[in-house]
């Protein structure tokens, strides 16, 4: 039985992979900031076979709540073992190209927020030599396009924080999972005509966990984005700025 903590269980990705932590019966501590939510979700994970399911609901962007919000989930789960942090929003970025106060607050929400918890864990799960730790990020993060740079930036961010992190902990016995999901069809891209390259959050959610149990480092979902964005990535700079992707 694992002890996991879940911040920004109202996801769609995140409750997916809860869900097949609870048929497992894992002890699950669900944090988000929509209270009605994370209560239908936390009864629908007890029916599904979770030893423990229990709450704490705050904004992620509340950076001087994220120690309490720590404490109250190794409380509530006598030590935690894996940590998933999968909170995020799709950034307008036509509104915040004309709006500082709008990108630097995406920016909090996609970033900084996900890079002060991590600051915590790491630290948590340094001293004590054990412990999982995964993020999403997105193949967004991979290279800034025109169309969603202001997300896409705030996900380099993600990835390269945690890439460092991964090293330090290395050492220390703690695993650190990136996770880059491509196009998922979850109610973040609910206004998105999908297409082929498109995946169901139950088929992506499967391979997190899977990639948690095996102590991955980084996962492309579906696997196919890392042959995508390899080339993406291998267009020059100068041809790169006349198309558009
Ligand atoms: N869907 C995709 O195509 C895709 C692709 C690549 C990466 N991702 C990443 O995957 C992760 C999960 O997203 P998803 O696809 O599952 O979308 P989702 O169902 O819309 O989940 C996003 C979650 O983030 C929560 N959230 C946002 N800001 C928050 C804040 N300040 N405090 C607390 N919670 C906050 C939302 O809570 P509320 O419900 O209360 O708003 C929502 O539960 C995100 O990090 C996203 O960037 C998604």
């Amino acid at each position: 039985m694992k002890r996991i903590l879940i911040i920004g269980a109202t996801s769609a990705i995140a409750e997916h992979c809860a869900r097949i932590w609870a048929a497992r019966g894992d002890a699950l501590h669900l944090v988000a900031r929509n209270e009605q939510h994370v209560q239908v979700i936390a009864s629908d994970l007890k029916v599904r076979g979770a030893s423990e399911v229990t709450t704490y609901c705050t904004d992620l962007n509340g950076t001087d709540k994220h120690e309490e919000l720590l404490d109250s989930a190794d409380d509530a789960l006598k030590g935690i073992d894996i940590v998933l942090i999968a909170h995020g929003t799709l950034s307008n970025q036509k509104s915040c190209e004309l709006s500082v106060k709008e990108t630097l607050a995406e920016i909090q929400t996609n970033a900084l927020s996900t890079i002060g918890l991590l600051t915590l864990i790491a630290n948590r799960f340094e001293a004590k030599k054990s412990g999982s730790i995964c993020v999403i990020s997105s193949v967004a993060g991979d290279r800034g396009r025109a169309s969603n740079y202001v997300y896409g930036s705030a996900k380099a961010m993600v990835t390269t924080f945690t890439s460092g992190l991964r090293q330090r902990l290395h050492k220390s016995n703690v695993s650190v999972v990136t996770v880059k999901p491509g196009f998922v069809d979850t109610p973040m891209t609910s206004e998105f005509k999908k297409g082929f390259l498109w995946a169901k959050p139950y088929a992506v959610s499967a391979s997190i966990v899977k990639a948690i149990d095996k102590n991955k480092s980084e996962l492309y979902a579906p696997a196919f984005w890392l042959v995508l964005i390899a080339v993406v990535k291998f267009i020059p700079e100068q041809i790169f700025r006349s198309i558009s992707l």
